[in-house]
C-alpha cells in the first residue's frame, strides 16, 4: 500500500511540473456533472464560473483535493446522492484521482470497455448499490492496475467474471460482487476473498463457493446425448439390415409351416 502510493505520488508529481491539472479538473467535473441526472440537487453546489479562485472546485460537495489551492482532484465521493443516467463522462480529465465512489444512485447501463484509460490511478472504485448491467463486467477492469479495493456488489451484471481480473489485479484487497445475476467460474486469483463477497449470484461456482456442478452436468448431458446418437445409429442400420434379410430370405424366420404359404417368391 506505502509502496504504490509513493509509486503515484512520483507519477503524479512528474505531471505536475506541466500545471496542465487545473484546466483538466475543472473540465471534468463540468462534464461528469452535465452527464448526470441530479433530482435531489447535491451538485448544486457545484458552480462553474471563471471568478472562481484558484482550487474553488476542492469547496464542491463530494470532492477532495490533492491540496487545497490547487484544483486537482483526489477523491470523488459522489455515494447515497439520488444521482441518476448512465456511467458519468469527462472521468479521464480528472486525471490524478484516485477514489472514485458512486455507490447508492441509481446509474445503470453498461461500465465502459476502455474504464482503465479513463480511471488510470484509480486504487478505490466504489460503484455497488446501483444498476448497472449491460451483460458482463468489461475485461478491461482488470487493467486497473492500482486497484486496491472494487465494490460492485449489488448491481445487474451477468455472465463471467473476466479472467482478466483475476490474472492482473494483484494489489486487490477487497473484492465484492455479491447480489448480481453472475456465473461460471471464480477465476483462480479471486478465490482468496471470503464467499459472503460471491453470495447473491446463482451461476457462480468453485471456491470459495461449491464445485461447479452445473458445468459437471452438461458434460455428462453431453456424452450421453452421443452415446445415445451412436446406439441409435447402430439400432437403424441393424433395423434396415434385418428387414433386407427377412424379405430376401423369409424361411429364414418363418419355422412354422402352416404361415409357409404366404411367402411369395420375390425373384422367382
Ligand atoms: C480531457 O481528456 C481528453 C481525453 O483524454 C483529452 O483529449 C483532453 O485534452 C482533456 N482536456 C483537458 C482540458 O485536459
Ligand atoms: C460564481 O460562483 C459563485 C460561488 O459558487 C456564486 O456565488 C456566483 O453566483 C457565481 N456567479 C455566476 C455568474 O454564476
Ligand atoms: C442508500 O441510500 C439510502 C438513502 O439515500 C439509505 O437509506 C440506504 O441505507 C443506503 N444504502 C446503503 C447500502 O448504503
Ligand atoms: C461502497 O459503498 C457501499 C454503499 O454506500 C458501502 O456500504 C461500502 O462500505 C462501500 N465499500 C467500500 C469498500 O468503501
Ligand atoms: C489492457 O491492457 C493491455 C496491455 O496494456 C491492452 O493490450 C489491452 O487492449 C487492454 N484491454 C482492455 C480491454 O482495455
Amino acid at each position: 500500500m506505502m509502496m504504490n502510493l509513493i509509486i503515484i505520488w512520483i507519477l503524479l508529481l512528474s505531471g505536475l511540473s506541466s500545471c496542465s491539472g487545473t484546466a483538466s479538473d475543472v473540465l471534468c467535473l463540468q462534464t461528469l456533472k452535465q452527464s448526470l441526472f441530479d433530482s435531489n440537487g447535491a451538485l448544486s453546489s457545484w458552480e462553474f464560473n471563471s471568478s472562481g479562485t484558484v482550487g474553488y472546485i476542492c469547496q464542491f460537495n463530494g470532492v477532495e483535493c490533492w491540496h487545497p489551492s490547487e484544483s486537482r482532484v483526489l477523491f470523488l465521493n459522489l455515494g447515497n446522492m439520488g444521482l441518476e443516467g448512465s456511467f458519468p463522462q469527462g472521468v479521464q480529465n480528472c486525471s490524478s484521482m484516485t477514489l472514485l465512489d458512486l455507490s447508492n444512485n441509481s446509474l445503470s447501463g453498461p461500465l465502459p470497455g476502455d474504464i482503465a484509460r479513463q480511471l488510470p490511478f484509480i486504487t478505490s472504485l466504489n460503484l455497488s448499490h446501483n444498476s448497472f448491467s449491460g451483460g458482463e463486467i468489461p475485461s478491461g477492469v482488470g487493467n486497473l492496475s492500482y486497484l486496491v479495493q472494487l465494490s460492485l456488489e449489488h448491481n445487474r451484471f451477468t455472465g463471467r467474471l473476466p479472467e482478466t481480473m483475476g490474472d492482473r489485479l494483484a494489489r486487490l484487497t477487497l473484492l465484492n460482487v455479491a447480489d448480481n445475476s453472475l456465473s461460471g467460474p471464480i477465476p483462480g486469483s479471486l478465490q482468496k476473498f471470503s464467499p459472503e463477497n460471491f453470495a447473491g449470484n446463482d451461476g457462480l461456482c468453485g471456491a470459495p463457493l461449491g464445485k461447479c456442478k452445473r458445468r459437471f452436468h452438461v458434460r455428462i448431458h453431453l456424452r450421453l446425448r452421443r452415446v445415445n446418437d451412436a446406439s441409435s445409429v447402430g439400432g437403424a442400420v441393424g433395423f434396415v439390415v434385418g428387414f433386407v434379410v427377412a424379405f430376401y430370405f423369409p424361411q429364414w424366420f418363418l419355422f412354422c409351416g402352416s404361415l409357409r404359404r404366404y411367402i411369395f417368391p420375390v425373384c422367382a
